[in-house]
């Protein structure tokens, strides 16, 4: 089969297009026949050497697919054919991948196959943010960061489901569009020198309950002035390199809470909960509520100059890598 591979830790240019043998499937594992890898921002950490888990060299990247079952390894009610997404440590970037059962969902027959691989990450994510962490309520106000990046995207079109009032900050005209097309009620320029005011004014000058924040660095000074008395600051990632430094007087002056929000964890720990939370969404996508925004396809050949334009925030939404589509 055909995978990228990463010899040693380098950068997307530099990963080299393989022929490997079909991997087996160990006890409780199946072989996927992948429909669609998907793309997250950790891909571009990961390659590099720069996320916190370092696979053992060399490695196919990508840990986001959906596909067919097409051999079982044993222990698992999943059948051959059954349609699947889910989650591996790495190895997506390939034309099969074996993958733990306990980390793949049953995909309904009325979703598409392919645009299923960009469910999990983002809206398993933006799901655990807005309710087992954040407790959002009905009515409340949401200031999502990075509106129309994946989190960013999967976290407004959840957020107006939920019934929230989503309010969105975004780098230029059209991502900000983008994020009013999917649900936000306003979308605010990030690159505009007075966003923060702008956002804050939009708010009667009370602030809003929560901010998702996927991009750290600036941004989360920022999220903490536009935080209302007792909101919370979500802490999805920090897509912009720096790691802020929180200062406590600030959340003592407004009674602010600091959430740290991580679903990879939380899910392996919380199976149930977390089974619950994929067939929520679910249900959610067929009944319009939510609707992964795929924003380009393209062959998995591509996958150096896809990961590229995701690390310098040239997309929106998510990326799907479709194999054998140049074949
Ligand atoms: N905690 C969790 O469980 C969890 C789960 C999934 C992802 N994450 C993290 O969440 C973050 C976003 O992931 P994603 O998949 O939504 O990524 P993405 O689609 O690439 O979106 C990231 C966005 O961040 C903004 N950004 C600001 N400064 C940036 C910079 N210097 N470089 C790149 N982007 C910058 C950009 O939006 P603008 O142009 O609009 O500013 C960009 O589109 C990442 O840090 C990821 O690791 C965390």
């Amino acid at each position: 089969m055909k995978a990228w591979l990463v010899h040693d830790w380098c950068t997307p240019d530099d990963m080299q297009w393989a022929d490997l043998p079909l991997p087996q499937p160990g006890p409780g594992q199946v072989r996927v026949k992948v429909a669609a890898a998907a793309l997250n921002f950790l891909d571009t950490l990961m390659i590099g050497g720069r996320y916190q888990e370092r696979p053992p060299l060399p490695f196919a990247p990508g840990v986001e697919l959906s596909g067919t079952v097409d051999a079982v390894g044993g222990d698992t009610d999943l059948a051959l054919g059954e349609r699947v997404c889910g989650l591996v440590s790495y190895g997506a970037f390939a034309e099969y991948a074996c993958v733990d059962a306990a980390d793949l969902s049953r995909v309904p027959a009325a979703v598409d196959l392919p645009t299923a691989a960009a469910l999990p990450v983002v809206y398993g994510t933006a799901h655990h943010a807005l309710l087992e962490r954040g407790r959002l309520e009905p009515g409340q106000t949401l200031l999502v960061l990075a509106a129309a990046g994946g989190v960013g995207l999967a976290t407004v079109q959840l957020g107006k489901a939920l019934g929230l009032n989503v309010l969105a900050a975004a780098g230029g005209a059209d991502k900000c569009a983008l994020a009013r097309q999917h649900g936000a009620a306003q979308a605010f320029d990030s690159t505009a020198p007075d966003w923060v005011e702008q956002v804050k004014a939009a708010t009667g000058g009370r602030g809003v309950d929560a901010v998702l924040d996927p991009v750290g660095g600036d941004y989360t000074a920022a999220a903490l002035r536009l935080l209302a008395v007792g909101g919370r600051l979500l802490i999805v990632g920090f897509a912009a390199g720096a790691i802020p430094q929180i200062p406590a007087n600030r959340l003592l002056l407004k009674e602010l809470s600091a959430v740290g929000v991580v679903w990879g964890p939380w899910r392996r720990q919380n199976r149930t909960a977390a089974a619950a939370q994929m067939a929520s969404l679910f249900e959610l996508w067929q009944k319009n509520a939510i609707a992964p925004l795929v924003s380009q396809r393209r062959p998995l050949r591509e996958a150096p100059a896809a990961i590229a334009d995701l690390g310098a925030r040239r997309t929106t939404g998510k990326i799907l890598l479709i194999p054998g589509a140049d074949q």
